[in-house]
């Protein structure tokens, strides 16, 4: 179903949606954002490196293998773990000495749709991109670009997937990029009862969710950077969470003052269980990054016009928790990246 609405028209659903009350535009007001959330019928693949069972079954293989790192004991799947969202779960990511780094492993639910910069401060330009920055950096998988193409082309069942994969043998740091970045693609967050909500299964989530959902798009003001099925806009803003020297994206864009402190905004998906949160892992909880953003975050020149204090009640604080509950996938449903197929699986 899709609703135009006049400015006159959504001024007045906004009212409605505001005091939560059950108005014919209220309710008009919901629809129309549910629409909004639908979810994608394709995985997109870009066109330099589209879709092909034979180049994610390399990739797969290389994700999950020790191989790619210098001491045969860390693989991608060290820090971005299946069952914890693609994430590790911890505060900030190790590194090869069992120190912390200064960053939290983000999930890698849904880059298919992240069609800007990666990386927290946007310091890789796609997810082709992103690969050997882990694989080399010393202090994480620590092996040389040289390393890791020798030591795949001398190992029989690699040479073959190459082949397979590229209908030629031969190992380059642009296919193990281009296997790497097409298995990613196909991590796509499973159903969750809110894709069940938004389908029209009214009883998918609890009315208190669907007051949060109204918050998150109306007065909460969520929506501004966290709108659409993957709960992100791809962009960078400072939101007023980090008081340490990482300057973010300000860090390679030094003449905009809204750059300093920003950071990527991260899809909610499977949110409530994949603590800690933001860049720095700073956040514990899920109810402390509501108050941050009740409190409006620190008051600085480079905060976003859209981050402002909320003066929420506790029960709005209530369902704005429950609504973001109602984002973790249903057991079972979560892509199926054992069986990959000939054509590009659907999500
Ligand atoms: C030591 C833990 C660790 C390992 C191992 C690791 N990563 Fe990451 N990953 C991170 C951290 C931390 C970041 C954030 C880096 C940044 O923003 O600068 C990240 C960021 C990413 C991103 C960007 C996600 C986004 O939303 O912007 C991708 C993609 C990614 N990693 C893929 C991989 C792949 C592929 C491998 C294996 C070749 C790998 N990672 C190995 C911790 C790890
Ligand atoms: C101006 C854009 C913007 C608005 C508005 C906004 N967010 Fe965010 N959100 C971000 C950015 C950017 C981050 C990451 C900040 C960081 O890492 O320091 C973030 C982080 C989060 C996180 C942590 C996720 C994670 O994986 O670390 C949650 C949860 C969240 N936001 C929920 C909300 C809710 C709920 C609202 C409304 C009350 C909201 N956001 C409003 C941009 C925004």
């Amino acid at each position: 179903m899709r609703w135009k609405l006049g400015g006159g028209v959504t001024a007045i659903a906004m009212l409605g949606a505001v005091t939560g009350s059950a108005t014919d535009s209220g309710v008009a007001q919901r629809a129309a954002w549910r629409a909004t959330y639908a979810a994608p019928a394709t995985i997109p693949f870009p066109d330099e490196n589209p879709y092909s069972r034979a180049k994610a079954v390399l990739g797969r293989k290389l994700f999950f293998d020790p191989i790619l790192s210098a001491d045969r004991d860390r693989a991608c799947v060290t820090c971005h773990l299946p069952d914890l969202a693609w994430a590790d779960g911890r505060r900030r990511a190790p590194t090869r000495a069992d120190s912390d780094t200064d960053l939290r492993t983000p999930t890698l639910l849904n880059l298919a749709w992240q069609e800007g910069r990666l990386g927290w401060d946007g310091k890789f330009r796609d997810l082709e991109s992103v690969a050997f920055v882990p694989i080399s950096a010393p202090g994480n998988m620590g092996l040389p670009v040289e390393d890791a193409v020798a030591r795949l082309s001398a190992d029989a069942a690699y040479v073959a997937a190459f082949k397979e994969a590229y209908a030629d043998p031969g190992v380059t740091k642009a296919r193990i990029e281009a296997a790497l970045a097409t298995f990613q693609r196909l991590i796509v967050s499973g159903a969750s009862p809110f894709d069940r909500w938004i389908a029209g299964d009214e009883a998918a989530i609890p009315v208190a969710a669907k007051r949060g959902f109204d918050l998150f798009n109306g007065r909460a003001n969520c929506a501004a950077c966290h709108g659409g099925w993957a709960f992100t806009d791809g962009s960078f803003h400072d939101i007023g969470t980090a008081v340490g020297a990482d300057l973010g994206r300000g860090r390679f864009v030094t003449n905009s003052q809204v750059l300093r402190y920003a950071f990527k905004t991260p899809g909610l998906r499977e949110v409530a269980g994949r603590g800690a949160y933001m860049h720095d892992g700073s956040i514990a909880a899920l109810e402390a990054v509501i108050d941050l953003y009740d409190r409006g975050g620190i008051d600085r020149p480079s905060r976003s016009p859209e981050i402002r204090p909320l003066n929420l009640s506790a029960d709005e604080k209530a369902d704005l928790l429950a609504f973001l509950r109602t984002l973790n996938s249903e057991p079972g449903t979560g892509p199926a990246l054992a069986d990959l197929t000939e054509a590009a699986p659907r999500p």
